[in-house]
């Protein structure tokens, strides 16, 4: 999308967006704008409301935000206006910008329009939204200097999009190499380094826990290594991300929603995202990134309940249920990062446990940590972006339940209790006592039901997130 500051609407012909403060249901005072008088009696600024008056060769929508308003609803007011209006958008558009907005809240208005273009019917012969064609111009009336925070708003929808095209995409077509060719590509365009392992090269260093989890699968895993390095880089972060492209549960078949889980690489998408949004705008930290690939099926191959595999970190592990795959490959990731790269903050993401989704819903990721000053700034930049983050605990009370008889650990307690701890317990165990690891577990906000689609689809959460919490270190 392009933009264009615009002095006045005099000779404009097109929609104009009017986002509007809430006045008062009773206010006799009617909202004029572009000598467009509207009455308090038909819309007055409440949230989520709007109106359209079609006036002097314009269709105005007036948008109600409230009397406040937080980033996450003015990015969602805005998503609604462009996906929900879509036919009323020709190619000339110009958007009011409030004087009262600050930088952030354009962002998020921004932000907003550009996802709304998002269309879930990939495989569809459905039209495109105008404002996805590359040549549309965005006017907009503005007080001050605004175009950064425009830019920005830019810049994090369309990593955001990527990460909604790579999770909702099907298995068949988001496979591991996919990713890899995703990530070569991403790193070519936008400057940071990728390397690829295959099941050779993954086989010869010595990746036996994420390895195993990939025998059943006729797709090649894909190991693959991220790193953005730019001069004078303040820090060092380092990510890892679940890229379980689909996960029928292994030989530990799953009963109950096997569909969606072509979901389970979320946490790896969220981290490739991240990974385009951190280099688009330059953010001068240092951050490698890994996402382990691959992908949990059901043949001949596949690891059992019971094998014992052995790991990068030289820890043995005694296969329990093959569904708890996820934890199997990140501590190859962890481990493998935390020696070569030695990162001074390590953040994985995961669609990793049921478990988190029975205990936090669908409004926050569970979060786990020892280092109380990482929680704080990782909630944080949470709150400010509505991506929430709820801290459940990592006690040593919880390690037994991953001792196993016949191994170092096991991948799994055999209890149906805690399930998101004990995961994160053995996470833990890979981390080498690093002094600053958290892990998100995204099981219930990553996909999921929303006024957007008719079935569950990506969130892209954690894209922004980790981009905003590395800004703001
Ligand atoms: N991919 C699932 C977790 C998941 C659940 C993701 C719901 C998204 C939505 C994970 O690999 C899994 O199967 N977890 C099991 C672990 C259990 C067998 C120890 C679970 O949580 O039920
Ligand atoms: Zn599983
Ligand atoms: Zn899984």
């Amino acid at each position: 999308m392009k933009t264009k500051q615009i002095k006045t609407l005099d000779a404009f012909i097109g929609t104009i967006l009017i986002p509007v403060y809430e006045t008062n249901a009773k206010s006799i005072v009617p909202i004029e704008y572009h000598g467009v008088t509207v009455s308090s009696k038909v819309f007055y600024g409440k949230k989520d409301t709007h109106y359209l008056v079609d006036k002097y060769d314009c269709t105005h929508i007036f948008i109600g935000l409230g009397k406040e308003i937080d980033y996450k609803s003015i990015k969602t007011i805005f998503r609604r206006i462009a996906s929900k209006q879509k036919e009323v958008f020709g190619q000339t558009v110009a958007l009011v910008f409030p004087d009262q907005f600050k930088a952030d809240e354009v962002e998020a208005a921004v932000s907003g329009l550009i996802l709304g273009t998002y269309d879930l019917g990939h495989y569809k012969k459905n039209e495109a939204h105008p404002f996805a064609n590359e040549n549309f111009e965005l006017k907009y009336i503005a007080k001050g200097e605004i175009e950064e925070a425009i830019n920005k708003g830019i810049k994090i929808a369309n990593a955001q999009l990527e990460t909604f095209n790579l999770v909702d995409l099907p298995p068949n077509k988001v496979n591991p190499k996919y990713l890899a060719d995703w990530a070569t590509q991403a790193g070519k365009k936008y400057g940071f380094d990728v390397t690829v392992f295959g099941k050779e090269k993954s086989t010869e260093i010595g990746l036996h826990s994420f390895l195993s989890v990939g025998k059943g699968s006729a797709n090649e895993p894909q190991f693959i290594i991220m790193d953005y390095k730019p001069e004078k880089a303040k820090k060092h972060i380092g990510l890892v991300g679940k890229g379980i492209t689909f996960d029928t549960g292994g030989l530990n078949i799953k009963t109950a929603g096997m569909v969606q889980m072509k979901c389970d690489m979320a946490g790896a998408a969220a981290v490739l995202g991240a990974m385009q949004l951190v280099s688009d705008l330059q953010l001068p930290y240092r951050v490698t990134a890994i996402v382990p690939a691959c992908e949990n099926s059901v043949d001949a191959h596949s690891f059992m309940p019971s094998d014992v595999i052995q790991s990068y970190a030289g820890h043995s592990i005694e296969i329990i249920d093959t569904d708890a795959e996820g934890r199997l490959i990140l501590v190859d990731g962890l481990s493998y990062l935390i020696k070569n790269y030695q990162p001074e903050t390590v953040i994985d993401l995961a669609t990793l446990t049921g478990s988190v989704v029975g205990t936090l819903g669908y409004e926050c990721a569970g979060l786990f940590t020892n280092n109380q000053e990482l929680s704080q700034k990782l909630q944080q930049s949470g709150d400010a972006i509505g991506e929430r983050l709820w801290q459940l605990p990592l006690w040593d009370a919880y390690k037994s339940d991953i001792d196993s008889e016949i191994a170092d650990v096991k991948n799994y307690s055999g209890k149906p209790v805690a399930g998101a701890i004990s995961a994160a317990k053995f996470l833990e165990y890979f981390t080498e006592d690093h002094k600053s690891w958290a892990h998100l577990d995204i099981a219930g906000v990553a996909f999921g039901d929303s006024e957007f689609a008719k079935t569950k689809h990506a969130t892209a959460y954690g894209v922004h997130l980790i981009t905003k919490f590395i800004e703001n270190l």
